[in-house]
């Protein structure tokens, strides 16, 4: 029997393409940005494997017959139809736990970028806008405020840690408690109604589901304090923008930093682009040399894994395992 098919969607460091290449047939795109949908589509006809962060509907996966396994290149798998996965037993796995540090530093740049106004500030000395101390515009503390953490995940936890340094009181809801957390650091589990009433800063860490698409919207913006921000770095559509817009100019909240959007690239257009009290990044937070590096490191370590008849490291539908054609 041949080797397994992998074909890479994404440039990547040559020593992965040689781990692969030990094990498996591998076919790589190797041009900057995204893999054409011409080529995947040619690429993954007869690919067993397919390792990268790729848009993966029915119809897609229909044009790869002897597709077994999605290694994702990321921890969030919204883009992948995971019920037509299950369907044509399709493993899907992710990065989970390889960039949950590299997200939490950069909620604190956010966090203190938006409540400081560094970037506001950094405009308006570049404006020629400082001619007397005195006039300097003030921002807010984060010491001692209250921290709100929608999502307990790993990084809603690592956010949590970070925020113990800043001698922040932590607030935070999920679906599942985290009592041990509780007792030993004093987290407290709030409804998410009190999450938005009581935090000064509320920060975002769900995955993208059909159940939490526009989780945040007009009601939960409205049960903000005018002095609070919101910070997402998780998904754009967990917050309605819309609402989050018309929040913003209305002064109900102080201000939002996002690194994510409902659309991505985000519209030139987009009204949040002319706010001074909004901090936007280009869906970075994972953006680090190191971490970006092992979160491909680790999807290879997954394709690797199931190529060779093992466990795969972090399966995001492991039901299908039973049912996963044998290589
Ligand atoms: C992820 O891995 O899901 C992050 O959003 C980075 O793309």
């Amino acid at each position: 029997m041949g080797k397994p098919v992998v074909f890479v969607t994404r440039a990547v460091h040559a020593s992965i393409l040689q781990r692969l290449g030990a094990v498996c047939e591998v076919r790589a795109w190797t041009e900057k940005g995204r893999c054409p949908a011409d080529v995947l589509a040619k690429e993954i006809q007869d690919a067993d494997v397919v390792v990268g962060t790729d848009h993966w509907d029915d119809a897609l996966m229909a044009r790869a017959p002897r597709l077994r396994h999605i290694a994702l290149t990321s921890v969030g798998f919204d883009m992948v139809d995971l019920e037509a996965a299950n369907r044509r037993n399709i493993l899907v796995t992710n990065t989970a736990g390889s960039l949950t540090d590299t997200v939490a530093d950069l909620v604190f740049a956010l966090m203190l970028a938006v409540g400081r106004r560094v970037c506001e500030m950094d405009r308006w000395l570049r404006a020629g806008q400082w001619r007397e101390v005195a006039m300097t515009p003030m921002g807010r503390d984060l010491h001692h405020a209250t921290l709100g953490i929608l999502g307990f995940g790993r990084i809603g936890v690592a956010v949590a840690e970070r925020a113990r340094g800043f001698q922040m009181p932590v607030l935070y809801h999920d679906v599942i408690r985290r009592t041990d957390l509780e007792q030993e650091y004093g987290y407290r589990f709030v409804e998410k109604d009190a999450l938005f009433g009581e935090s000064d800063y509320v920060t975002i860490h769900t995955t993208l589901t059909e159940n939490n698409r526009r989780l945040v919207g007009a009601a939960e913006l409205g049960l903000m304090k005018p002095a609070a921000f919101l910070i997402n770095t998780s998904r754009g559509p967990v917050v309605d923008e819309q609402a989050l817009i018309a929040a913003l100019k209305r002064g109900q909240i102080a201000g939002a930093a996002l690194d994510v959007f409902e659309q991505e690239p985000v519209d030139m257009a987009n009204p949040l682009l002319t706010m001074e009290n909004v901090v936007l990044l280009p869906h970075v937070g994972s953006a680090t040399e190191a971490t970006r590096r092992a979160m491909v490191e680790l999807a290879a370590d997954n394709a690797l894994a199931v190529c060779q008849g093992q466990p795969p490291l972090t399966p995001v539908n492991p039901e299908v395992l039973p049912r996963l054609r044998p290589q």
